[in-house]
């Protein structure tokens, strides 16, 4: 909670990437130094290699669409990707803007992921890239919940969230960079800096994805965690038994 307010209510979460889709992909990528986009990478990669060749599935949180190239150059074979995310002004971005040349490919559903209505096993594979911080441990199992019940048995599954890298020797100097140092030049530099300032607070209260590999595991699924340039990164990737 910040000042009385749900930082974990989808209504808010949606405002607050409303407000900054127009300049989130050149933030992300120039603070990051690049780096989201790699793991981004790092994450289709660790997808395992499914038994039959990926035909169709979900791209959770997805944004204006960044891990689609990734995804569609590792798995030709795919004809759909459908897309999930509340927010108008990244669906909007991603769909006029960014992605025009694949549209028949993509279908957008702009809804809170936990309520939408995905149907049971529908996909061969899912995917996420940086849509984690911005749920409450309750919103993580019922989001595991989610991934069981929409993957077709043998489908396969990789999400990845910037982390805190937790037992690394420069901690303390990169939180201090994310939480201080980000901020402050945040704030000098760019309109609605407060709403960047927000994606550092969900990042840093979201730990590593570890205890979401656990969840995934009650769920029935093989999960592998794996860290990334010394945890600062952390993702699951697995499979759904085949049938
Ligand atoms: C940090 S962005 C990541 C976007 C993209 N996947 C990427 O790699 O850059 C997080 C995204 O999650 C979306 N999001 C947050 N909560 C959501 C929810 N409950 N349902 C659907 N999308 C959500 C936001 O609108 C935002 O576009």
């Amino acid at each position: 909670m910040t000042e009385g307010v749900d930082i974990y209510d989808p209504n808010f979460v949606k405002e607050v990437f409303d407000r900054c889709s127009s300049r989130y992909i050149g933030y992300s990528y120039f603070f990051s130094l690049g780096f989201t986009e790699r793991w981004r990478k790092q994450c289709i990669a660790a997808i395992p290699l499914p038994d039959a060749p990926l035909s169709q599935g979900y791209d959770l949180m997805a944004g204006t669409g960044e891990s689609w190239p990734h995804l569609l150059k590792r798995f030709p074979d795919i004809h759909a990707i459908t897309a999930v995310d509340i927010s108008t002004g990244m669906h909007e971005l991603a769909m006029d803007r960014l992605h025009q040349h694949r549209t028949h490919k993509i279908e957008f559903i702009e809804d809170d992921v936990l309520a939408s209505s995905l149907p049971d096993e529908s996909a061969d594979f899912v995917v996420s890239t940086f849509g984690l911080k911005t749920f409450t441990p309750d919103q993580h199992a019922q989001l595991a919940a989610l991934i069981a019940r929409i993957l077709k048995p043998g489908g396969v599954f990789s999400l990845i969230e910037a982390s805190d890298p937790r037992g690394w020797w420069a901690r303390r100097a990169y939180m201090f960079h994310l939480k201080v140092v980000l901020p402050f030049v945040e704030s000098l530099l760019l309109r609605g800096a407060q709403d960047f300032a927000m994606i550092g607070s969900y990042t840093s209260n979201f730990g590593d994805a570890s205890d979401f590999a656990a969840m995934l595991r009650n769920e029935g699924l093989n999960v592998e965690f794996n860290k990334h340039f010394f945890g600062c990164a952390t993702g699951v990737a697995g499979n759904k038994q085949a049938g």
